[in-house]
């Protein structure tokens, strides 16, 4: 029987541990699986909505770090998670993604000699400016077992010295939460409650700090979405990050003046109604570029780099940057279209990725 903590701390992932978790515990025989919550996302609506839309059980632990500085949020995820792994001594310890909650973790376990598995390790963007991008690389090098949702997540590993018998390409397991939910989403009101028809709306999000930090960026990024609000409504989950610094800069005005509709940030399942249903989705998200990918919805992504370049070569995806023009450009390309374009699902993105994992864990602890 193998004990595993599973981690989760901030929105995007917590639709990958759920189906990790919940596997687990039908193969009751082989595992038994804990929940850590390390609390870097706290609020209702980027939380504790998402335990209930996925069905996680309550967290076995609850470390309420909360937001901070990197420095202090990563810290203190650590000195509170060490006495967990002291007191449960699990076989292993899951990680998820590339945030703060999964570098933090990693990194105690580490030195206490515990064996680390990340979840959706490999992926690059190459700019070291991310934040993610040091945790992936870090999180990676540091880990025992490293699952991958892409083949060329596996070249990057092999060519930073990682050797082979480490690495499984799994799938994807958020796409498994995706199929496992959609038919759930789509029979919701949400679309109706917010006074979207058809498909004849867009949809946005944005809260990487490169576009909503700098206020000359995030002018030109809302300048380009205003003209493109234009030709279709844009509607808009608004992040805490991204509500805060549009108060900061002034740029209400902008927003009221255009067809860009800010809503709060929605659950899981809201959202899948959402972006399901959209014709265009504009985003700085990581999952999102992949969710938009499985369901052959255009995605227009508003940054320079991704880390996730399957979904350009395989799925529906465009790196379109932060210069307004391209992105004004783009999104008319993709609205003058015919609405079906060609799209292949990356392989192993089938919803038996959690299997895969679990499969991984058991044979790399013989
Ligand atoms: C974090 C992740 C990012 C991920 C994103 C998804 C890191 C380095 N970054 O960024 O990879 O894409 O989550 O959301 O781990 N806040 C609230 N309520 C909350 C959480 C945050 O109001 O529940 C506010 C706080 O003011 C906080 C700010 O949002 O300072 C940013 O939160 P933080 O966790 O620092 O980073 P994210 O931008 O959410």
């Amino acid at each position: 029987m193998l004990k595993i903590l599973n981690i989760v701390g901030a929105r995007p992932n917590f639709m990958k541990i759920a189906p990790i978790q919940r596997e687990m515990q039908r193969r009751s025989s082989e595992f038994r699986p804990l929940i850590v919550h390390t609390g870097q996302h706290y609020d209702e609506a980027m939380s504790d909505s998402f335990f209930r839309d996925l069905g996680i059980p309550e967290p076995d632990y609850h470390l309420e770090i909360g937001s901070a500085s990197h420095a202090v949020q990563t810290a203190k995820i650590m000195t509170a998670f060490e006495p967990v792994v002291l007191a449960q001594k699990p076989d292993w310890v899951l990680v998820v993604g590339d945030v703060n909650s999964t570098i933090a973790c990693a990194l105690v376990c580490s030195k206490l000699g515990v064996k680390i598995a990340h979840v959706e390790a490999g992926l690059r963007s190459r700019d070291r400016s991310m934040p993610e991008e040091i945790n992936r690389i870090l999180t990676d090098s540091i880990s025992d077992l490293l699952l991958t949702t892409s083949p060329d997540a596996d070249e990057n590993l092999k060519a930073e010295g990682i050797p082979a018998q480490k690495i499984r390409f799994v799938g994807n397991v958020m796409i498994d939460s995706l199929l496992y939910n959609l038919e759930n989403a789509k029979g919701l009101p949400t679309r109706e409650g917010l006074g979207v028809n058809g498909t004849d709306y867009a949809v946005l999000t944005l809260h990487r700090p490169s576009n909503v930090d700098e206020p000359d960026v995030f002018g030109g990024l809302l300048a380009a979405l205003s003209d493109i609000s234009k030709r279709l409504p844009i509607i808009f989950p608004v992040h805490p990050r991204t509500r805060a610094n549009i108060e900061r800069f002034g740029f209400a005005d902008r927003v009221a003046g255009s067809d860009i509709r800010l809503i709060d940030p929605l659950g899981y399942l809201d959202f899948m109604n959402l972006y399901s249903g959209a014709r265009l989705v504009l985003t700085d998200s990581g999952g999102l570029q992949e969710e938009t990918t499985a369901l052959g919805i255009p995605c227009l992504t508003l940054r320079e780099n991704t880390e996730r370049p399957i979904t350009i070569e395989l799925g529906t995806n465009r790196l379109v940057g932060t210069d307004p023009d391209t992105i004004r450009a783009a999104a008319n390309d993709v609205l003058d279209q015919d609405l079906t374009i060609e799209t292949r699902i990356p392989p192993l993105w089938d919803g038996r990725a959690a299997e895969r994992i679990c499969d991984a864990l058991v044979e790399a602890s013989r």
